[in-house]
């Protein structure tokens, strides 16, 4: 039975949907069947693989709104074992958007009961909110990759985020984990940067992956290209840390010790994971 992963965050453009593009792409090709499921309605999963409105034969939108078979929503990518579930829902279709938001909470748990078994990895991209979208993630999932970008109040602004998360595994999903919290769009040349990497790391000790992400043009030419950065340049290091994440993923020992009722603390208020 696959493991689904939710990668979220409230906080916009951390790299929530460059790391499902790419950590999909990684996974897969060492050898892991992988699906990717936009609910995020920006739709940036599908600009990332090439397609555009007219590709898409079915996406989130009908699955979350007609009842449509997810299976039926499925499209291959270019990387053998990796497919996505693109979301449909274009910028001018608020209705539609709005129908979306509406559906029930376990609504994406349903429907990705009927392909689990079919991947090793379900990866979802959720939007930057805390919304009825990001809680059917939630539900969903039975861990969390959380994606940081290093700056001064990176853990100010989790703290909202974590608390929602306490709130689904009290109520929906005591099983959820953490998989890690991710560090991504690194410079370590900036002083900030290492500092609030320390602190970040003495805050949320091992539920930090050792991989980092570093900031790297490559990563930020997905969209561009229409495709994971490892079918445009292989040696990229965007791409190597993708892959790294990949293996502590699958080898690492990330993922046990979120149960634990570890407190945290953080200047001006308390982070309190899990
Ligand atoms: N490691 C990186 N190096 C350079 N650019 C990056 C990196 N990660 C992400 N980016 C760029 O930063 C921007 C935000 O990243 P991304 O879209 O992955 O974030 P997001 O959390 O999904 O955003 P949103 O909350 O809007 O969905 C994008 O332009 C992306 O290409
Ligand atoms: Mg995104």
């Amino acid at each position: 039975m696959g493991e689904i992963i939710a990668v979220a965050s409230q906080k916009g453009g951390v790299g929530k949907t460059t790391t499902v593009v790419n950590l999909g792409a990684a996974l897969a090709k060492l050898g892991k069947r992988t699906l990717i499921v936009d609910v995020d309605p920006q739709g940036s999963v599908a600009t990332s693989f090439g397609m555009g409105r007219y590709d898409i034969r079915a996406g989130t939108l009908e699955v979350f709104t007609k009842d449509l078979p997810i299976r039926e929503a499925i499209h291959k990518t270019e990387i053998e074992n990796l497919d996505v579930v693109p979301s449909n829902v274009w910028s001018d279709d608020a209705d539609k958007r709005a129908m979306m938001g509406a559906a029930a909470e376990s609504k994406l748990r349903d429907a990705l009961n009927e392909v689990r078994n079919d991947y090793d990895f379900i990866l979802i991209d959720c939007p930057p909110s805390l919304g009825n979208l990001t809680y059917n993630a939630l539900i969903a999932a039975d861990s969390l990759i959380v994606p940081v970008q290093c700056e001064y109040y990176a853990l100010k602004a989790l703290g909202r985020f974590l608390k929602v998360v306490r709130s689904v595994k009290a109520t929906h999903n005591p099983n959820l984990r953490y998989r890690g919290f991710l560090l991504t769009m690194v410079d370590l040349r900036n002083n900030l940067t290492r500092r609030v990497i320390e602190k970040i790391r003495y805050t949320l000790k091992d539920l930090v992956f050792d991989t980092m992400i570093p900031r790297n043009v490559r990563l930020a030419e997905v969209p561009f290209y229409g495709k994971p950065a490892i079918l445009f340049d292989r040696s990229a290091k965007g791409v190597a840390a993708y892959m790294r994440l990949a293996k502590e993923i699958l080898y690492g020992s990330h993922g046990v010790g979120a149960d634990s009722d570890e407190k945290t603390h953080e200047e001006g208020g308390k982070v309190k994971v899990a």
